[in-house]
């Protein structure tokens, strides 16, 4: 059979597109379509292959305990795609291309955790060996930035988050900080382990079906915001957590990666007398300033 009928339909659905009253809707949504039609003809997708495929779909968005699409956004790495492009075009815009790395922001951010002075511990009740993260918030010429926000959430010890433990869940190892004149922040936490994404859903089956690999290295997720600067969504990964390398979401950058040392119990460098062993990780980030080629 002629390919003409199938080039003629892509054209035409292309076309019903091409007037959107908002250029970069119809931009989108035409280049959606030539995507989606090349895909199908590539696999020369089946009848109940594209079945399985929206009832996969449906299904993803019928689960309500957690935005499984997300999810599915994270582990198709498309999440990782857009924080790439969107870090890129800020530091084209900015010139600021030694800002932190940003990455996936994942399924577990809960706005509205509590505000906590430096020093605070947010891994008390928290099954998890204690963690102290430290350093200082900049620009990116190394100028410290006072006030600046850390948003903190992480996973335990055993690589669950608060959200998974209970329903309704209650909130734990999370917490916001500001740091102090100098750009300088401190927390207690844990040191938390690597986990699986969640796979008792969709994308769960995705990963069997497919054979891959479920898991996340251990990481402590960030949001770290200041006036005036492009904030920034990323995490510390745990240099010594197992599956660095091949992470589910594509989250991992280099730059992102983390040593931390173990101390014996005692008085730790800020000053907290520790009955038990604990592991300290310093890290020092750098936002990009907001120019107006960004904020536009
Ligand atoms: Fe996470």
């Amino acid at each position: 059979m002629s390919n003409y009928n199938q080039d003629k339909l892509t054209a035409d659905v292309v076309a019903a597109f091409s007037k959107s009253p908002d250029p970069r809707l119809g931009e989108i949504m035409m280049s959606l379509v030539k995507h989606l039609h090349a895909f199908a003809r590539e696999v020369d997708l089946k009848p109940e292959e594209w079945q399985a495929g929206l009832k996969f779909m449906e299904e993803t968005c019928r689960i309500t305990n957690r935005p499984e699409i997300i999810v599915l956004s994270d582990t198709l790495g498309l999440s990782m795609m857009v924080v790439s492009l969107a870090q890129a075009r800020a530091g084209q815009a900015s010139g600021a291309t030694e800002a932190t790395e940003a990455t996936v922001e994942g399924p577990f951010y809960w706005p509205g955790a509590p505000d906590l002075p430096l020093g605070a511990d947010i891994g008390e009740g928290v099954p998890g060996e204690p963690a102290l993260y430290m350093g200082r918030v900049t620009d990116v010429d190394g100028k410290p930035l006072a006030n600046a926000l850390l948003d903190v959430w992480s996973g335990d010890g055993e690589g669950m988050y608060d959200m998974q433990l209970s329903d309704p869940p209650t909130m734990k190892a999370r917490g916001r900080f500001r740091t102090d004149a100098e750009g300088r922040y401190w927390f207690w936490s844990i040191l938390p382990n690597f986990y699986p994404i969640p796979d008792d859903g969709t994308v769960g089956r995705m990963f069997r079906a497919t054979g891959r690999s479920i898991y996340r290295p251990g990481h402590v997720h960030l949001m770290v915001s200041a006036e005036g600067h492009v904030p920034l969504t990323t995490h510390l990964f745990i240099a010594s957590s197992p599956y660095l390398h091949e992470d589910a979401v594509f989250g991992k950058r280099d730059s992102l990666v983390v040593e931390t040392d173990r101390h014996p119990p005692g008085k730790s460098v800020v000053g907290r007398e520790m009955k038990v062993p604990y592991h300290s990780a310093s890290y020092d980030f750098r936002l990009a300033p907001i120019t107006e080629k960004v904020a536009a």
